[in-house]
């Protein structure tokens, strides 16, 4: 699968649908599957289990999902990578990290009360400390800048038109 990383506001699951329909795969949104497994909204899952329950679901569906093997766009959660599972699991995939700098991140999701993460007043070092994680697991970076997301897909597009996905 193409996997896309980023912290939230990188513009992921935009980006993604787009990617996907250029290429005629599916799209799949791992918030998506997790809300789906819950029966739950992300911020209910959060509220009645914590973070530490979201993370251990997040990662069971995310890794069930990428075990599958089939193809298709794959966005994740921006914390997905705090599992080191998830990490792992990530190794036989092309991973995409959509790189944003924590400013425009912020500018971008606004207040969002759909992302509970938003609330943690140490928000920035989350931020800093995911940074390595992405590029440690990034087989691509895409520097987002102030770019739109139809600028972002198309770095993509010729990304992905000169190294085809078998
Ligand atoms: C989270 C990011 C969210 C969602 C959840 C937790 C995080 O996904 O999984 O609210 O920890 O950064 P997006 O990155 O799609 O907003």
């Amino acid at each position: 699968m193409i996997v896309l990383i980023g912290f939230m506001g990188a513009g992921k699951s935009t980006v993604g649908k787009k990617l996907a329909r250029h290429l005629g795969l599916p799209f799949v949104d791992a918030d998506d599957l997790i809300v789906a497994a819950a029966g739950q909204s992300i911020p209910e899952i959060f509220a009645e289990r914590g973070e530490p329950g979201f993370r251990k679901l997040e990662a069971e569906v995310i890794i069930g999902e990428l075990n599958r093997g089939d193809d298709g766009v794959f966005a994740l959660g921006g914390g997905a990578l705090e599992s080191a599972d998830v990490v792992f699991a990530l190794r036989r995939h092309r991973v995409v990290w959509l790189k944003v700098t924590f400013r425009r991140a912020m500018q971008r999701v606004g207040s969002d009360g759909n992302r509970p993460m938003l609330a943690d007043p140490e928000l920035l070092q989350v931020f800093l400390r995911r940074q390595h994680r992405y590029e440690q697991a990034a087989d691509y970076t895409i520097r987002c800048g102030s770019r739109t997301s139809t600028d972002v897909a198309q770095a993509l597009y010729e990304l992905f038109d000169t190294n085809p996905v078998e």
